[in-house]
């Protein structure tokens, strides 16, 4: 299994923790770190709708948490053989960390990789690098 593979397994297990009574979609992600490590997140919603945590911030806040901030890759998944993008605030949100960061996407057979600064051009940031 390729290291991009054993990523999105991580991303499915994930999934399955989400917490989705309203929308009824389960969203799992995994977010490798330079050093190795792989930290996960999900989908965590609320009867207040707009509280809703998507799974990439989910993971991505609990990796700062613990002190790792040099994200390399994200594997998302949720419905199975269909892509699930991470949206808008979610890009953002990432870019901050690694513009060049790979997004691995589910395919129906295979996965996809695309970089994190294809999916958002033009982006805000503090700094020139944009
Ligand atoms: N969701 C994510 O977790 N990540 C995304 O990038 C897109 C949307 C979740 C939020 C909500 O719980 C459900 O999917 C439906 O929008």
């Amino acid at each position: 299994m390729t290291q991009y593979e054993e990523l999105m397994q991580e991303a499915l297990i994930a999934r399955e923790s989400a917490y989705s009574p309203y929308s009824g979609i389960k969203v799992g992600s995994a977010i490798l770190f330079e050093d190795g490590e792989i930290i996960t997140g999900c989908n965590v919603e609320n009867a207040s709708y707009g509280l809703t945590i998507c799974a990439e911030r989910n993971a991505m806040t609990t990796a700062i948490g613990l002190g790792l901030s040099n994200p390399v890759a994200i594997a998302i998944a949720s419905r199975d053989g269909l892509p699930c993008t991470p949206c808008g605030a979610c890009r953002q949100f990432l870019i901050e960390f690694n513009p060049e960061m790979d997004v691995v996407l589910q395919e129906e057979k295979n996965l996809s990789v695309i970089k994190l600064s294809e999916l958002l051009p033009g982006y805000f940031s503090l700094t020139d690098k944009q």
